[in-house]
């Protein structure tokens, strides 16, 4: 559905943000999982035609976006990283003004979205209340009522998990996955467990390119009897890191849990069923000793 090809960017000040970016996403939940600074924002901004590129094209269902971005703008919904500030207006009025310039002109119509949307968010009972105090949870929320205004084929929703509290971060992966499968829908994160709990497809951007393409349940399984962990003291997981591909390194009630990538069972190592995260480091870590 939504097709990138070749793109890339390098900002004014030399950094190059994108580097031969080339995805095809289909219709679903697409997990783009990266470190900060990877480029994500960048290519969510592009994809939302409020940016261009130096290279590359973007067409989504035919519509050329470089070329045509007002019929892209028509069917695209996006929640930016950063909202920005929140004026003191009730939830129902900015949603319904932000209606209005949406075009949704007809006023029957227009309550009618914005009371849905209210109510799909599970913000119905807070419609009268100000926007700049509500929790973090429920501005994503709100977030995202604003992104479904006019109901687009394709959503862009850039780190709307960062900052939440595990209780909220539950309330909107459940609000996304409400959304259905019907949509484009981009989710941009560092956090993996937002990508194994939502997306049947991702890929993960690092410095600007992207180094792995697919579903996560297979490629957790490629990486199946080739992990391998130990508990260890901080002084021990030094002393392994200069010796073995240590793929990640986390602590568990104060002691360093060490997993490595190996063909075989390294001295003192048990087998640890693969995970997600395994992916996603060992990703990163090859690409750090590519460079
Ligand atoms: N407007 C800009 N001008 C210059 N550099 C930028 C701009 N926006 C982002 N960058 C840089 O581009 C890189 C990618 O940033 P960004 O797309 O925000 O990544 P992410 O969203 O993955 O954290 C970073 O090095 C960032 O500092
Ligand atoms: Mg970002």
């Amino acid at each position: 559905m939504l097709k990138i090809n070749g793109l890339s960017k390098t900002y004014e000040n030399g950094v190059k943000a994108l580097n031969n970016v080339t995805l095809d996403i289909p219709k679903g939940m697409f997990g783009l999982l990266g470190p900060n600074g990877a480029g994500k924002s960048s290519l969510m901004r592009t994809i939302s035609t409020l940016q261009d590129a130096d290279s590359g094209s973007i067409t989504f269902d035919g519509i050329d976006v470089f070329a045509d971005p007002q019929s892209l703008r028509q069917r695209l919904g996006y929640l930016p990283q950063d909202f920005g500030v929140y004026p003191r207006v009730s939830a129902y009025d900015l949603l319904d003004h932000m209606a209005i310039l949406k075009g949704i002109d007809n006023k029957a119509e227009r309550k009618e979205a914005v009371d849905g949307l209210l109510a799909h968010t599970n913000l119905y009972q807070h419609k009268k209340k100000a926007v700049s105090g509500f929790s973090g949870g429920m501005r994503q929320r709100f977030g995202i009522a604003q992104a479904l205004l006019g109901d687009p084929d394709l959503l862009v929703v850039d780190e709307p998990t960062a900052g939440l509290d595990p209780e909220e971060r539950n309330r909107f992966h459940n609000l996304l996955v409400s959304l259905g499968e019907e949509k484009v829908i981009i989710l941009s994160t560092h956090i993996v467990d937002d990508v194994s709990e939502l997306c049947p497809n991702m890929a993960v951007l690092a410095a600007g390119e992207i180094l792995l393409e697919g579903n996560p349940i297979l490629l957790t399984n490629q990486l199946n009897e080739r992990i391998w962990r130990k508990t260890v003291s901080q002084e021990e997981a030094i002393e392994i890191e200069q010796n073995l591909s240590v793929i990640s390194k986390r602590l568990f009630a104060g002691q360093t849990i060490i997993h490595v990538m190996a063909d075989q069972a390294p001295e003192g190592f048990e087998t640890a069923p693969a995970n997600l995260e395994d992916v996603y480091f060992s990703t990163l870590h090859s690409h750090r000793n590519a460079a």
